[in-house]
């Protein structure tokens, strides 16, 4: 069920614009298994890469013989890091300005970590040979938690970084320490919350992969990669391999699934690189199921603690956060420049309070190194966890229903824009009204009632909620960029002589439908058909600069881009449609899909007209052609948010807890297509079920992970996924030109809490006040049985 918002269509289904549920033009070559993906690409005499990695999380390298390996028929090369060293290339820089080893030479630093790499004539082969590698090593501390690894005595890990000390990564504050400190010593009441939240991984259902073809003779380096951002690692690579910049060329094709993923640049990419610049041929590599869930991209790990400031009236004074991040052997993920813990400052959430403080530090550690943006913006899932379930214990604490707590709390509608206490600026809100139909369609009331009903009978019923605030769409550059590179984005548009059209772009879609949407945007401006545009992404020469799609930036930044090409094109085809109707450009007045003359209606010339006299009788003093490009550098970020209510029956004689009813209400703002919209959110549902309910990526002492297959790291499937209800508002973003905000993380970082807060809601009479993720059946026992003790 989807309780929605009625559209206003500026455009009828013909034409396709914004508000009309298009079906998604690029399932078709999905859906008959006609994608192409990296793994599909096969060029002549082309050779396969496999990588020998290391089985310890922390020892020295003593010596590594290859000779075995070498000896294996078929195989052409093993490349360590000693060779790559040749190259000045065992070392790389990382998307956060940290440094990484390609192929480990002095330590390894991680279990999976990369070691060497066998070229071979066949992908068995090649992994065969990996095995053969032999490796000697002498055995050090495995560091396997941040705690630990912060202690005086702890082993340095990260001894090949001059001038580094302790294994603190980084730190960094944000907000008024003294003003905080100053409110806190005078509240009524202080409540407090110390929480994990987990490791996870973003497994896309397609791992992470390279065919890298560089041509000797020319120097051309095409490189097929599963890349979410392959403009930025374009010039990473530029960067890396020292290869000028204009002979190289990333094509990502069709991604399955990135989810945060496939933003890092990976070692096995700049060894397949390397080794296909020495030997002359296209090498591929594609990670195994294990490789992925083993070395890259692992989302979250932080450690929490959170203080509110209340009044005993439950008004709330101020917020004290402070965190601590498991950043693994390297910190390798791609967090703006000045945000080292991403935007996690956005832990005030949706309430109005005139004090904070956050302080973050970061820690190595031997695992593997993470913290992408999976699913969310910038370690936004991280902060909004923090808030929705200290917001929930602080109710309790205070006596007063969450709901209302909330209420009495949030920022008002009429105090947008917001300045936070740590220094966002929030666009628009209107958190009452999806709180109220979020409340509605569960029937508040009632499902309250037989709460209490239930318990009586010794039945346990929990009612969660969330009330979150996403920040998508970074920039403004001048505030956020990556490793130097604003984060603006980019949409070139080509309008040919028929009238048909190409968008080109800066991000790159892994599933979200860029192809369908995109088209809608330039449909509604334009009035030509989404059907008659083709939006093309992804291959770094055909494509205008951009940084990428993660962290939901598509919509507010590239979407944004593509609005103002369109517009920019439109005024250009006035002044053609003013040659055409020989009257002034003043005269004319646009309606989709054609300009006339003012109160005269029938003397009109269609978009398509004009596109064919743009080539063939542009009129005097005006460039031919219909093509322009964007480069749109947004004056602030978007601000989602929505309401979310979680009811679930809890066994007590199990601790085994079922969703009853989930209801989400979103606001993304102008929805261009509302049934891909409700596909995000359904996907984002499923993952923030999956990581309070199952995922967790843990470590044992030795620094062994447990959870490196799909046995133990629990994807979910239709059969465990709860029935999602939907809802939504519009509030529009006042900045943007579509007033379009993002929604692809959205659901995954509002629903965590909602889940757990439920959970914790059932057993609070008894006692319980946390149950960290994942909250399994044994954890709920064991909260349980520790509340009774
Ligand atoms: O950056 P990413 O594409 O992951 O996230 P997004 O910009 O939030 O968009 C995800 C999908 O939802 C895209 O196909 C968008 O065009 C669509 N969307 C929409 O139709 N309306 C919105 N207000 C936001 C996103």
């Amino acid at each position: 069920m989807t309780t929605t918002a009625e559209p206003t269509l500026k455009t009828t289904p013909e034409v396709g614009g914004i508000g009309h549920s298009r079906k998604r033009v690029e399932d078709a070559r999905f859906i008959e298994g006609r994608g192409n993906y990296v793994d599909d690409i096969v060029l002549p005499g082309m050779l396969h890469m496999a990588i020998h990695r290391s089985p310890l999380a922390h020892a020295r390298i003593l010596s590594i013989d290859t000779s075995e390996a070498e000896a294996v028929e078929g195989v052409i090369a093993v490349v360590t890091g000693e060779l790559l060293a040749g190259y000045n290339l065992a070392w790389m820089p990382t998307m956060s300005g940290d440094t990484q080893a390609v192929l480990a030479t002095d330590k390894v630093r991680f279990q999976g970590q990369e070691i060497a790499a066998v070229i071979a004539t066949d992908r068995y082969i090649a992994q065969d040979a990996a095995d053969k590698v032999v490796v000697e090593y002498e055995e050090l501390e495995p560091i396997v938690t941040p705690q630990r690894s912060l202690e005086a005595d702890a082993p340095l890990i990260r001894d090949d970084k001059e001038g580094q000390e302790t294994n603190q990564c980084y730190t960094w504050e944000s907000g008024d320490k003294e003003a905080t400190d100053a409110v806190f010593a005078k509240a009524d009441r202080v409540v407090t919350l110390d929480t994990f939240y987990p490791r996870s991984h973003p497994a896309p259902l397609e791992t992470c992969g390279i065919v890298a073809d560089v041509n000797s003779a020319t120097g051309q380096a095409t490189l097929y990669m599963t890349s979410q951002a392959p403009h930025a690692h374009r010039t990473v690579f530029a960067l890396v391999a020292g290869l000028p910049e204009q002979n190289i060329r990333i094509v990502s094709p069709d991604i399955g699934g990135g989810f945060g993923n496939k933003v890092p640049v990976y070692p096995g990419y700049v060894v397949a690189t390397a080794a296909s610049l020495v030997i002359g041929k296209p090498i591929k590599w594609v990670e195994t199921r294990y490789e992925n869930l083993i070395s890259t991209g692992f989302g979250r790990d932080y450690h929490m603690h959170g203080e509110m400031a209340l009044s005993n009236d439950g008004k709330i004074l101020g917020l004290r956060v402070d965190m601590l991040s498991d950043q693994g052997a390297f910190f390798s993920d791609a967090q703006p420049t000045k945000f080292k813990a991403g935007l996690f400052h956005i832990v005030t959430g949706s309430y109005d309070y005139p004090v904070a403080h956050v302080t973050t530090r970061g820690a190595y550690t031997n695992k593997a190194p993470g913290g992408v943006a999976y699913r969310c913006s910038f370690r936004v899932t991280e902060a909004s966890y923090m808030i929705e379930r200290l917001v929930q214990n602080a109710a309790y604490e205070i006596g007063i229903d969450p709901a209302e707590f909330r209420r009495k709390n949030f920022i008002k509608k009429d105090q947008f824009p917001y300045l936070s206490p740590t220094g966002f600026v929030y666009d628009s809100g209107d958190y009452e009204a999806a709180l109220d139909l979020a409340m509605e369609m569960v029937g508040w009331d009632e499902i309250q009632q037989e709460k209490e009903q239930a318990r009586a009978e010794g039945r346990l019923v929990g009612i969660g909620l969330a009330s979150f605030t996403e920040v998508v769409g970074a920039g403004h550059g001048d505030e956020y960029d990556i490793l130097g590179l604003r984060m603006f984005d980019s949409a070139e548009l080509r309008i040919h002589p028929t009238g048909k059209a190409i968008l080109k772009l800066g991000v790159r879609t892994q599933g979200q439908g860029h192809e369908t949407t995109f088209a809608q945007i330039v449909a509604e401006e334009l009035g030509i058909p989404s059907s008659d545009i083709k939006v093309v992404e992804g291959d770094t020469d055909n494509t205008p600069y951009g940084l990428g799609t993660y962290a939901s930036r598509s919509t507010p930044v590239a979407g944004a881009a593509t609005a103002v090409v369109s517009r920019n094109l439109r005024e250009k085809a006035k002044k053609i449609a003013a040659h055409l109707l020989e009257a002034s450009e003043d005269d004319l007045e646009w309606e989709v899909g054609k300009f006339y003359i003012k109160g005269d209606p029938d003397s009109s010339v269609t978009i398509q007209d004009v596109a064919f006299a743009a080539y063939t009788n542009v009129g005097e003093g005006i460039e031919p052609g219909l093509e322009g490009v964007h480069y749109y550098d947004p004056p602030n970020m978007t601000y989602p948010f929505g309401s979310y209510i979680v009811v679930v029956d809890v066994d007590p004689g199990t601790g085994q807890w079922k969703v009853r009813k989930m209801v989400a209400v979103d606001d993304c703002g102008v929805r261009i297509n509302p049934m891909i919209v409700e596909g995000q959110i359904h996907g984002g549902l499923t993952e923030g079920y999956a990581m309070s309910s199952m995922q967790h990526i843990s470590f044992d002492e030795q620094g062994n992970c447990i959870g490196a297959n799909f046995l133990d790291y629990l994807v979910p499937t239709a059969w465990e996924t709860p029935r999602f209800e939907l809802g939504e508002t519009v509030t529009p973003s006042p900045h943007h030109p579509i007033g379009a905000k993002g929604v692809g993380e959205s659901a995954t970082v509002g629903s965590p809490a909602a889940f757990v807060n439920a959970v914790v809601d059932a057993l609070w009479h008894l006692g319980v006040r946390n149950i960290d993720m994942p909250v399994s059946a044994d954890r709920v026992w064991a909260a349980m049985e520790e509340a009774k003790a």
